[in-house]
């Protein structure tokens, strides 16, 4: 009984070794300013020239009660995560390059089912779905995006915005939950005010009323 004990605590500390100590991948000039809580490092992939600011949570959470993943964190050059983020995946969240992401904010890939009442939330397996931030986008302060969600490149997400829908490329979204705002019109080149009615684009002085457009 004490040996079957011991085999398996070592059986675990083997596992945390190899899955604690080192990172999937760390690129050239990329920083990590400490404290911070990572779990999975070996599943945590980092571009060149990235930082992460103090006090962040990066989880690639390999096991889970009795079960076990594969998780993967990649995040591009030159990406900035700044204070307090926090990251959770079991399966997949991929950021581009060049990415912001301001203090606060959360990125998870895992929901904890609620479905089965005879069973606490957090005892239930967990539900994964991946997760992507496009090349230039930037998640404001507070931001929670949430399992399954693709935002695009070159998007900008509102302070406390809680995403729960896909963003397309190019569009500024914010509120709880989180709509598109504006979106940039490359037929006009600039920025375009999205609502029911009508499409609203500011350009140094000019602001234009058009009928709305197509989706
Ligand atoms: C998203 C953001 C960049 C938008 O800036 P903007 O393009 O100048 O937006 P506007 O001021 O033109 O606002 C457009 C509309 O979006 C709304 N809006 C803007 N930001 C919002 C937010 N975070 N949550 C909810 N609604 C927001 C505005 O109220 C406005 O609504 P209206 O048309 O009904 O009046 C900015 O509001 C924001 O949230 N920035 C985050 C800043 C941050 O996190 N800084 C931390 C530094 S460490």
């Amino acid at each position: 009984m004490l040996l079957k004990k011991i085999l398996r605590r070592m059986h675990c500390l083997r596992v945390k070794l190899r899955n604690d100590l080192v990172w999937g991948s760390f690129g050239k000039g990329s920083r990590v300013i400490r404290p911070m809580r990572i779990v999975g490092k070996r599943f945590v992939h980092i571009g060149a020239g990235t930082v992460i600011m103090h006090d962040a949570r990066i989880e690639a959470v390999y096991s889970y009660g009795t079960e076990t993943f594969t998780p993967c964190i990649r995040m591009g050059d030159n990406v900035d995560i700044q204070q307090r983020v926090h990251i959770t995946c079991a399966e997949s969240i991929i950021i581009g390059k060049d990415v912001s992401i301001l203090p606060d904010v959360l990125i998870t890939d895992i929901s904890h089912p609620y479905d089965d009442i005879t069973i606490p939330p957090k005892m239930q397996r967990l539900k994964h779905y991946p997760v992507s931030i496009g090349d230039e986008t930037i998640i404001g302060m507070g931001g929670r995006i949430l399992p399954g969600i693709r935002i695009g490149k070159h998007c900008c997400i509102g302070a406390n915005a809680v995403v729960t829908k896909d963003i397309p490329n190019y569009s500024m979204a914010a509120g709880i939950p989180a709509v598109v705002i504006k979106r940039f019109d490359f037929e006009r080149h600039g920025w375009c005010k999205v609502n029911d009615n009508v499409i609203m684009m500011g350009g140094g002085n000019v602001t234009l009323l058009c009928a709305r457009k197509a989706a």
